[in-house]
Order: structure tokens, then sequence, then C-alpha cells
């Protein structure tokens, strides 16, 4: 069979947005900052939409806009290709580079498409299972003892979703060591990058010609709506390959998109400040809050807007009641295990896009739920 698999993921059949923002009561389902509009305060956008020329824009991309994702990277503006979104990025790298008899390794679990179009293309895959109980952690030694004669990239995420935690830019280094030598590429999914509660360093494209970076807006600046997300890759062979698969299929990006994430991005170190500052916030209730939960027990964040807690194996709650309990019941949304390939104890917080009050409301009905699917237990 050649077409390839699609399969819708239940983390986007199952997504606020398919639901509907109107009839969830307490959304913690998000893993960006608030969305914004074009007149939020915060963004005073000055991008002249009335001249805009609607025509086809330059085909890697708006130029000012690459050329300052290239200086993150320490790189020149060719290195930069501009997608629809981080997930344009991701698609584009890996019909790209993955094909039947392909392999690739990847960590689970993972941002769903990470894993789900590498399936749907055919390519044999291997699992990167991280885990809760040695923290989530990256060990560069299982990377390379994954590595077989086919394996043609490495896929990571770093800030990591769903679990905000961060790979360490020395084990980022040892697996981009590890892909050079065994010749092959090494996606970084940086989608979270902006919002590292510390430097985040530069993109990782900037470790060699085989590291791709892939990023976005949609996380860190909350517009994903605009769908501008970008690929950062130091091999021009790779960067015309991309090329080649964009021009197949959205030929640009859209120039009133790449004119808004111009502007937001100039302004992106006031804006990163800020918004790490209030992910900071939004992880301090939650870090309060699951300190006084016996049920829970939690791998805490180190970026982004999202942890990962878990019910504990002695708390006796039935986890798929606790999920129904909350989402029909209460109204309120979390992140399901099920959405990353986890069994139903585990669920994804987010705590950087509600307002303070509806993730404090969220996480009084997510102990309500626990409780509720406990009683009766042992
Ligand atoms: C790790 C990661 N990569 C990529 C994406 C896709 O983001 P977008 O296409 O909105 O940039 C997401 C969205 O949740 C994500 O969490």
């Amino acid at each position: 069979m050649s077409a390839m698999r699609y399969v819708r993921m239940p983390i986007e059949v199952e997504s606020p947005e398919e639901a509907g923002y109107a009839t969830i009561a307490a959304n913690l389902a998000e893993s960006s900052m608030p969305d914004v509009t074009l007149g939020s305060g915060g963004l005073g956008l000055d991008v002249g939409l009335d001249t805009i020329v609607l025509g086809y824009g330059d085909h890697r991309g708006e130029p000012a806009l690459r050329r300052m994702i290239a200086a993150e990277a320490a790189t020149t503006p060719d290195a930069v290709l501009l997608t629809p979104g981080a997930a344009g990025a991701l698609f584009i790298v890996q019909t790209a580079l993955l094909g039947a008899g392909d392999h690739l390794v990847v960590v689970r679990p993972n941002y769903a498409t990470n894993i789900e179009t590498p399936r749907a293309i055919g390519c044999d895959v291997t699992h990167l299972d991280l885990s809760f109980d040695d923290a989530w952690r990256l060990d560069p030694d299982a990377v390379a003892a994954a590595i077989t004669e086919r394996t043609r990239v490495v896929s990571i995420t770093t800030p990591h979703n769903p679990t905000g935690t961060v790979v360490e830019a020395g084990v980022v280094d040892a697996v981009s060591r590890t892909c050079a030598e065994r010749g092959c590429v090494l996606l970084v999914d940086e989608t979270y990058r902006d919002l590292a509660y510390g430097d985040p360093g530069p993109p990782a494209a900037a470790l060699g010609p085989h590291v791709v970076s892939v990023s976005s807006l949609s996380k860190a600046y909350g517009l994903p709506g605009i769908r501008v997300g970008w690929i950062v890759c130091t091999d021009p062979a790779l960067v015309e390959l991309f090329l080649a698969a964009k021009e197949q299929t959205v030929i640009c990006g859209s120039v009133l998109d790449e004119a808004v994430a111009a502007d937001v991005y100039r302004r992106r170190h006031d804006l990163r400040r800020a918004n790490v500052a209030a992910a900071r916030a939004g992880l301090e209730v939650v870090r309060t809050w699951i300190a006084g939960v016996d049920a829970l027990e939690w791998v805490e964040p180190a970026g982004g807007a999202v942890c990962f807690p878990r019910l504990a194996d002695d708390a006796g709650v039935d986890a798929a009641r606790f999920h129904q309990v909350l989402r029909e019941d209460m109204r309120t949304w979390v992140g399901p295990g099920h959405w990353f390939e986890q069994p139903l104890r585990y669920f994804r917080v987010g705590f950087g896009w509600p307002p303070v009050a509806e993730l404090q409301r969220g996480l009084a009905n997510v102990e309500a739920a626990i409780a509720e699917a406990g009683r009766g237990r042992a």
C-alpha cells in the first residue's frame, strides 16, 4: 500500500475547539499562552493590514521574519523556511525524509503528530519510552542503542509536550553527536523554546547541518490561529528539499499571517519575558494545589505551560471514571493520557492559557472528580 494512512488523532478529535469553547466551564487542556487578538493591548500591532499586497509571498517566507529567526541560531535567512505552524514544519520534514523501509527513533509520550505522521507514512518506528519514574529523562545512550543502519531521523521534543521537562543542553549535544556519527538527521521540536524558564540557548539547528529545529509562534505568543511556524536547518540541500515540499503543498504562506508574525516577533524579548512570568505564575498555582492532593504525583515542569501529573497507584481512583466525571459532569477539560498514548491515570494540565480564576476552578473540579471516582473503592 502506498497511500498515506491518515487517521484522526484523539487530541484533535477531542480538542476544545472541536467541542466548542462555549461548552467548556474550565479549560485546562490548552498548551499555549492565552490567545491574543489583533487589538490586544500587549501586542499593539502595527502591520498596516490595509496596504499589504495580497500576492504570492516569498516562497521561503517573509524575509524580515526569517532574518530575526536566523539571528537566534547565528545563521543566515536561507537556513529558515516558514511553514504553516510547527505542525506544517513537522509534516514537511517527516514526509520529506521518511518513506516505507526507513527507520525513525522518536520519544514517547510526545505531541501526537510526532508519532502519528510517521505511522501514516508507514516507516519503521522505534519509540523511546520516557518514564515518569525516571523524571521523563531522555537517555542519550538509549537513543544511540535504538539507531540502526536504516535510521534516517531521530526525533526529540524540548521543552517537552506533555510533561514540560527540558532536555539538558549536554544531552542534546550528545544526541546530536551520535546522529552525526551515524548519518541521521536530528529533528528537534522546539515549539515551546520561547517558554523555557531559563535561557533557552540557541536553537538546536546551531549544532550542525544534520540538525533540524522546528518551532512556531503558537504557544509562547498565543497565536496558534495565524499558523506561522518554521524550520531552521543549515544544510542547504535539506532546506531545498523542504522548500520543494512546501511549494507542492502551499506554494507560500499567508502574507497576512506572516506580516502579523513578523510584527509580533520583533517584540519577542518583551513578550517572552511577560509570558514566561505568566506561565510561571500559573505553575505556582498548580504547585500549591498539587501539594495538597494526596492522590496525585507529578514531575515538575522546567519550561512551557503544561505538566503531566498522574493518579498515584495506591490512590484507589478509577481513572476512566475520573475523566468521565470531570468532562461530562463538570465540563472541565484536561488532556487525558490517551491523547499521548499513555494510560488514563496520566493527564495533561495547561496552566498558561486559562485566567487564574478559571485555572483554580478547574483544579478544584479535578480534585472533586478524583474524590467522586475514588468513592467505594479500596
Ligand atoms: C510539541 C509541539 N509541536 C508542534 C505543535 C504544533 O503547533 P503549531 O502547528 O500550532 O505551531 C504543537 C502543538 O500542540 C506541539 O505541542
